[in-house]
């Protein structure tokens, strides 16, 4: 090995670390923006690397060069203007989106090289494969976010024939290429019979269930991208494609767990069909209690326990701020505040966290599911702000799109507040039976308008 290539191979090692060290400081929310920052390190010091090993190796004509030069920029200035101009509320789907560059491009990679051996060719198969259904798959999962594809699950008819179908086309397709060097033609048609089967895989995923296929899809972009670094025999590229998939498997793994369903049965699709139209009938009948800024304010200056229950609405009037400074003013005047944080609330793994951790709220406030719940019946007011389907009672009965997710059981507590703008749905699309509970008070309202006028009503009436 010339010191050329040993100076390579140090530096992708070193550029491995940085993702690995990157991935854990994404652990807390206090080091995650710096774990963002080494990881984009260790990933642009790998291309510059790469550059250099393709210029040392003479694999790179002028051509190439213009080209590699110009799709890097192009493709670095639309992530950038898109990250920055992107509103708070149009990040999951963004996310989605991006995913499904990330496989696609490494669908591209397998669908371009000429594989040398024959594991090149197994996992170029592969690369394909998943690359091409986490594409689909992804534009339609950012599609139901964003509100341009309906979010209820939508119900292929035969449904289990065409993945049969699918199936046996994939491998009839992958034994060409692998067995008797079918080459591009065979790779192509695997590519459609993956983009096929990633629209069947995420349209009949409906009601609250989006978490848990977002994240397989970011696993499946990791997994098509370490595919692709064998592929091109390329250590850096497998290592970050492990990582990705590894982290959106645990992911995957997790969002199951908060919803307390199986991964399969998610991917079955059918949840989301339930008795909604009877809850819908049920909860959307009966009366419920308004209350005003002013007797919420009183409510909330004179409770000797709060805990802050954030859901969706936040995010989307982007109410961060102002909920910092109402739990703020609250802790000013003795009162013991918490937020209980849903693993599904928002529409992004960790939505929450991130807003909160925008605005500067103490972490040592923020409580995830099982630690917030058993607080909950010595709790004086549950302040819910823009969450639903996340504090459903619903969900303990069988039947209906939310059906056996844990819930947050703000229904147990002394009384509860709720800020929203009227009686609408949640994202599972079903009504709310705490409303209608007789301990729940509604101010209808903007999540930020509702949490200034609170602000202005507890600053006059604390203790
Ligand atoms: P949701 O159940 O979606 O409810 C959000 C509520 O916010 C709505 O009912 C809406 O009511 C209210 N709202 C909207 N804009 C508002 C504003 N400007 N001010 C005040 N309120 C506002 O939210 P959640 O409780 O956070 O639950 C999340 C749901 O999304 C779950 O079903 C989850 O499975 C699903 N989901 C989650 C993810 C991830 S990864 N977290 C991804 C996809 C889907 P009004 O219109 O009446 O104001």
């Amino acid at each position: 090995m010339s010191a050329f290539d040993t100076i390579v191979h140090l530096i992708y090692l070193a550029c491995a670390t940085a993702f690995v060290i990157g991935l854990h400081l994404m652990n807390a929310p206090s080091t995650a923006r710096r774990g963002n920052q080494v990881s984009a390190a260790g990933m642009g010091v790998a291309i510059l690397v790469t550059l250099a090993v393709l210029i040392e190796d003479g694999r790179i004509n002028a051509y190439a060069a213009w080209a590699l030069g110009l799709g890097t920029a192009a493709g670095a200035a639309a992530g950038l203007v898109a990250a920055r101009v992107v509103r708070m509320t149009a990040m999951p789907q963004l996310v989605s989106l991006f995913n499904a560059v990330g496989g696609g491009a490494a669908a591209l990679i397998a669908l371009g090289e000429r594989p040398a051996s024959t594991q090149a060719e197994v996992t170029g198969v592969l690369d394909v494969l998943i690359g091409a259904l986490t594409f689909s798959g992804s534009l339609i999962a950012s599609g139901k976010l964003a509100g341009r594809v309906p979010g209820r699950p939508i119900v292929v008819p035969y449904g289990r024939f065409v993945w049969a179908g699918l199936a046996a086309v994939a491998a009839a397709m992958a034994v060409l290429v692998v067995g008797f060097d079918g080459g591009t033609a065979a790779l192509v048609g695997a590519a459609v019979a993956a983009l096929v089967a990633g629209v069947l895989l995420t349209l009949p995923i409906g009601g609250a269930d989006m978490p848990v296929v977002i994240s397989l899809l970011n696993a499946c972009t990791g997994t098509a991208v370490a595919m692709a670094g064998f592929v091109l025999e390329s250590t850096p590229l497998i290592i970050a494609g492990a990582l990705v998939g590894a982290a959106g498997a645990i992911l995957t793994k997790l969002m199951a767990d908060a919803m307390n369903r199986p991964i399969s049965a998610i991917i079955a699709g059918g949840y989301g069909t339930g008795d909604a139209i009877a809850v819908e009938a049920g909860a959307g009948s009966a009366a419920v209690r308004e209350i005003t800024a002013d007797d919420a304010a009183i409510q909330l200056a004179y409770a000797g326990r709060v805990v802050i229950v954030p859901g969706y609405g936040l995010a989307a009037a982007q109410a961060q701020h102002e909920v910092v400074a109402l739990a703020q003013a609250l802790t000013a005047h003795g009162v013991e505040v918490s937020y209980a944080i849903h693993p599904v609330a928002g529409r992004m793994p960790g939505h929450m966290n991130v807003l909160l951790a925008e605005a500067n709220a103490p972490y040592e406030q923020l409580q995830d599911l099982e630690e917030s719940n058993p607080a909950f019946p010595r709790t004086d007011v549950a302040l819910v702000i823009g969450a639903n389907d996340v504090t459903n009672p619903a969900a303990r009965r069988a039947g209906n799109p939310v059906s056996g997710m844990p819930i947050l059981d703000v229904d147990l507590a002394r009384s509860v507040i709720v800020i929203k703008r009227s009686l609408g749905h949640g994202y599972a699309g079903i009504d709310n039976e705490l409303y209608a509970d007789p301990r729940t008070a509604m101010l209808f309202a903007d999540a930020k308008k509702g949490l200034n006028a609170l602000l202005t009503g507890v600053s006059a009436y604390a203790k």
